[in-house]
């Protein structure tokens, strides 16, 4: 049985009294819950959030990394600094870090290999542009994603690994892929797996969904087969929200 995996991406949201206060509204009720619940957030507020979350069930994640150990790269943070922190979960290869910030297939690969290097547990995520979807190209830009992201990665590496499955167009617009649309995208994510590793790796990966989780869907989403959680952008920025989620 995969564990649900709900993890809040609060983007370049929330100054430190913000986050703290988003903090303690979350960490009493998720400590009710089965479900795994990660906070990722901006790098300025990860060692306060951290102190604020001890003794609860949260997790710690960071939305970025760079691939370097240490150097010079300007204005970056290493996988060091975030273990450093206590961090647990990365996001890795997000749309808008490959859409705003030139990040390749290749430069996630070299993110994932060092994340799981360092014990950092990378969150991966793959997704088609509304463009592609439209050309009927979906699968194609899913699969190269996901083998490029995973290359040099092998059967042990997989353990940490978590992947999410984010239509570019359903991101912040308010749409979501119905949830049998999302769930054949993450089973054929799982055969890659399976082609890959074999099936014990495959049905151990958990693979959430991402664009536009909201209360309203959470619950038709997760029941789907092949969905172990989601990736929630806009509604883990309020505590209602995101907690209507995680109790989905
Ligand atoms: P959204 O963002 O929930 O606001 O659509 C999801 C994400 O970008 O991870």
């Amino acid at each position: 049985m995969r564990k649900p995996i709900i993890a809040g991406n609060w983007k370049m949201n929330k100054t430190m009294n913000e986050a703290l206060e988003l903090v303690d509204e979350i960490k009493d009720e998720t400590n009710k819950t089965d479900v795994e619940v990660v906070v990722c957030c901006p790098f300025t507020v990860i060692s306060e959030v951290k102190k604020a979350i001890e003794g609860s069930k949260v997790k710690l994640g960071a939305q970025n990394m760079h691939w370097e150990d240490e150097g010079a790269f300007t204005g970056e943070i290493s996988a060091n600094m975030l273990k450093d922190l206590g961090v647990d979960y990365v996001i890795i290869g997000h749309s808008e870090r490959r859409q705003y910030f030139g990040e390749t297939d290749e430069v996630v690969n070299k993110k994932v290999i060092k994340a799981i290097e360092k014990g950092l547990k990378p969150i991966i995520c793959v997704g088609e542009t509304l463009n592609e979807r439209e050309k009927n190209k979906t699968f194609d830009i899913v699969k190269r994603q996901t083998l490029t992201a995973l290359e040099g990665v092998g059967k042990d590496g997989m353990n940490d690994v978590v992947i999410a499955y984010e239509p570019v167009w359903a991101i912040g617009t308010g749409k979501t892929a119905s949830s049998q649309d999302a769930n054949e995208v993450i089973a054929y994510i799982r055969f890659l797996l399976q082609n890959k590793y074999g099936i014990e790796v495959s049905e151990r990966v958990r693979i959430q969904y991402g664009g536009s989780v909201k209360p309203s869907n959470a619950t038709e989403i997760m029941n789907e087969t092949d969905i172990d959680g989601a990736l929630v952008g806009g509604a883990s920025l309020k505590a209602e929200e995101f907690l209507g989620i995680v109790n989905f």
